[in-house]
């Protein structure tokens, strides 16, 4: 196991679009999944996608089934990996709300997101997993799964004079959050 370089944005490797996992419970799966769960959860995120740490699959994690230290408002989302996903608004409505990535450190930029979204895909031994989520939960999963097309929230961004840096946008947020 091991805390994993997250890459930032201008590195190509983001900008890819990830391949399917093919084999399920293998060895090199479990210990990426392993990976991706230390760096995440060092850099205090509520999710992380397995391009930002230079791997070229279909691969995101997200939810600590606990509160954000860096999102502290944010409903609790349960602690999820999800493999191959496929994603599927319920509606056509979507909201503005704040985003922030590892990737893109110190920054925060408002996103239209949609409100209610069906997601599915596979946990590493394969098993398929279903849910229809709203909100913050729905955010979330966007958010992550955009990684996996090279989508940085940044380019969601329809109003640019609403991106900034965190330290001035949201002076009471915790100062030692490098992202
Ligand atoms: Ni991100």
């Amino acid at each position: 196991m091991a805390i994993r370089d997250i890459l930032k944005m201008g590195d190509p490797r983001l900008l890819r679009l990830a391949k399917p996992v093919e084999e399920f419970d293998t060895e090199a799966l479990h210990a990426l999944v392993r990976d991706m769960q230390e760096t995440m959860h060092a850099a205090l995120g509520v999710g992380i996608a397995a391009p930002q740490i230079g791997v070229d699959l279909q691969v995101v994690i997200f939810g600590t089934g606990q509160p954000s230290v860096r999102y502290p408002q944010a409903p609790i989302i349960p602690k999820t990996v999800l493999i191959n996903p496929v994603l599927q608004p319920l509606s056509d409505s979507a909201e503005d709300g704040w985003e922030g990535c590892l990737s893109v450190p110190g920054m925060r930029g408002l996103v239209p997101r949609y409100t209610h979204m069906k997601y599915s895909g596979f946990d590493p031994k394969g098993q398929y997993l279903e849910r229809e989520v709203s909100g913050f939960h729905a955010r979330v999963i966007q958010h992550e799964c955009d990684h996996l097309l090279g989508i940085l929230y940044p380019m969601r961004i329809k109003d640019m004079t609403q991106f900034g840096f965190a330290e001035v946008l949201f002076p009471e947020l915790d100062p030692d959050s490098d992202d």
